[in-house]
């Protein structure tokens, strides 16, 4: 029991990657805050023991506020894990419709941005907190997806890096997961860019192969967990060696 007594809230927690973490994290022990544009999606957690689900566009302020309020309202907000994430079509910059730019950079930047703001002062009124934020190896390097993805990635790790640096002296913690290809309902979001699938076919040679949800749950689990105490700023590269080569 790694969690015990501790209270999360999970964003993106009606599919893949959140969904599996919601439930590692409560077989750990911990109450979560299950989070998600998708009632669908969260319906798939109804009834399961620790978990609370909360209809929430991570976009949008008023819906920020009522998700961590839910939390807080529990006592105290422990581990707040920055997850939802859309695609962009793989669309290169030339290419790229206002729409796709700016929704992608509102969900996978600005929301995180948003709830990190929101979370903060309860966290640091405590001196503890741990924030995660689901990057992707994206925001390592400039092939695995279009411009929105990308850039929205990269200032997500710089997110998790200013957090770090200027919190982490008063007990909170802040680390990025970057995931190589996972086997979750994001696919490419749609009729990929021609350009942007060359770019990105380049890389898929040295990719060994495509991991389950539940391999970034239990990185998301170290990383949430008191075993990562020294753990802050980092980014954890969970890509079965996509990278590496
Ligand atoms: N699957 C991969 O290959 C991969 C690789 C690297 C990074 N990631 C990142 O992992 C995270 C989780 O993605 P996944 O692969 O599990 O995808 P997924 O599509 O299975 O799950 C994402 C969830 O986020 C929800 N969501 C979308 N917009 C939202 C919003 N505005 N507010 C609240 N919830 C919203 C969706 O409804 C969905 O349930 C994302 O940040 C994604 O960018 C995924």
């Amino acid at each position: 029991m790694q969690l015990e007594g501790k209270v999360a809230v999970i964003t993106g927690a009606g599919s893949g990657i959140g969904l599996a973490t919601t439930r590692l994290f409560v077989e750990e022990g911990a109450r979560v805050i299950a989070a998600d544009i998708s009632e669908k999606g969260l319906s798939q957690l109804a009834g399961t023991h620790g978990v609370e689900t909360v209809v929430a566009d991570v976009t949008n302020e008023s819906d920020v506020d009522r998700l961590i309020g839910t939390a807080e309202r529990l006592g105290h907000l422990d581990i707040l894990f920055n997850n939802a994430g859309i695609v962009d079509r793989l669309v290169p910059v030339a290419e790229c419709p206002d729409d796709v730019w700016q929704r992608v950079l509102a969900v996978n930047l600005y929301g995180p941005f948003y709830l990190s703001r929101r979370a903060l002062p309860g966290m640091l009124q405590r001196g503890q907190g741990v924030i995660i934020n689901t990057a992707s190896v994206a925001g390592l390097a400039g092939a695995r997806a279009g411009v929105a993805y990308t850039v929205s990635k990269h200032g997500l790790i710089g997110l998790t890096r200013n957090i770090a640096a200027t919190y982490g002296s008063q007990g909170i913690r802040c680390v990025a997961i970057a995931p190589g290809a996972v086997n979750t309902g994001i696919g490419l979001g749609g009729e990929p860019s021609e350009l942007g699938l060359a770019a990105l076919n380049k890389t898929t040679a040295t990719n060994p192969r495509v991991g389950e949800p539940i391999e970034i749950a239990r990185v998301a689990l170290f990383a949430a967990s008191d075993a990562a105490s020294f753990v802050n700023g980092s980014v954890l590269v969970v890509d079965g060696g996509w990278l590496a080569a």
